[in-house]
């Protein structure tokens, strides 16, 4: 059951990558509330088109096929790549190549805003006991993490040169619900992602800005009071699941590194080689 439209904005045209994906498919059905055409991709498969949706499917790493989904959009909600520490080829191509493809497709279809879906990883050896804010550079842990944050700076760069505006979400853990104590801190609903995510498109003035994609957790690592000017207000949170995700997980290793650092496994998946 959906909420209320939480703005009356409508737009012509939104294109969604990695439709097919997790948030994606949680995203498809919330943003076509808003938009007259909902432009959905994705090399995974899509289904079948629903009334208003458009189904283009791409590869990232195909240059044109990727300006041919910019064409004619409004605004991007870019989810699609490697959404996991893996080898890096396929890292390589979706995120790094992709991305690159992405914004120069927004460049030359004249398309002005991108919700670029970042990660938590960017910043995964930052520790436990630290808050950090917008402004924290990157400390990826992994090729994933260093991928996004490539990523993060296409979009600087895109700003920079061209104009175009992006908001770089450092998502943390977006599931049904918190599902260890690590996701206590991380977590955003699902509502509060679809908050955020219009908050972006709809703000008057985004400028290039890193945002935490998490809810009104309150254990918190992320400082989101540099990107008050988007108007992200969540309203969920992870406290009414920490009975029962500490009952499941009563002990941590304090000395083990997912414990000691924000990107919890992710610190020490890996490495995968290229066989
Ligand atoms: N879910 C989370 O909690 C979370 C946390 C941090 C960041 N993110 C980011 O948000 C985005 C969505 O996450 P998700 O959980 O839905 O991930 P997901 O893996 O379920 O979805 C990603 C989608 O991208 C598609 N994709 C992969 N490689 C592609 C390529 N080369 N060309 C075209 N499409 C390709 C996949 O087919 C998949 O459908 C990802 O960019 C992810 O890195 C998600």
């Amino acid at each position: 059951m959906l909420r209320e439209p939480v703005t009356s904005i409508r737009f012509g045209r939104l294109l969604l990558t990695g439709a097919a994906g997790g948030l994606g498919r949680v995203l498809r059905e919330r943003l076509a509330r808003y938009c007259d055409v909902l432009r959905l991709s994705d090399v995974a498969p899509l289904g079948e088109a629903a009334a208003g949706e458009e189904l283009m499917p791409a590869a990232l790493q195909d240059s044109a096929a990727v300006r041919a989904l910019l064409e004619g959009v409004d605004a991007v909600i870019h989810l699609g790549g490697v959404s996991t520490e893996q080898r890096w080829e396929p890292i390589l191509q979706a995120n790094i190549v992709g991305t690159y493809n992405l914004y120069e497709a927004a460049r030359l279809a004249g398309v002005k805003r991108v919700v670029f879906a970042s990660s938590n990883h960017v910043c995964g050896f930052y520790k436990q006991s630290e808050v950090i804010g917008t402004d924290t550079p990157p400390r990826p842990d992994g090729l994933y993490g260093l991928s996004k944050a490539f990523g993060e700076d296409v979009a600087q760069l895109y700003f920079d040169r061209y104009g175009i505006e992006s908001a770089l979400v450092r998502i943390g853990s977006s599931f049904p619900e918190p599902r260890d104590r690590r996701m206590l801190a991380s977590w955003l609903s699902y509502d509060d992602l679809e908050r955020l995510v219009m908050a972006v498109l709809t703000t008057p003035a985004l400028g290039c800005s890193v945002i935490y994609g998490i809810s009104d957790n309150k254990t918190r690592w992320y400082d989101n009071g540099g990107a008050a000017h988007i108007g992200y207000r969540p309203q969920d949170s992870s406290e009414p699941f920490r009975a029962a995700v500490e009952a499941r997980q009563p002990r941590l290793d304090l000395g083990d590194p997912t414990t000691i650092y924000q990107g919890g496994a992710f610190v020490r998946t890996g490495p995968f080689t290229q066989d």
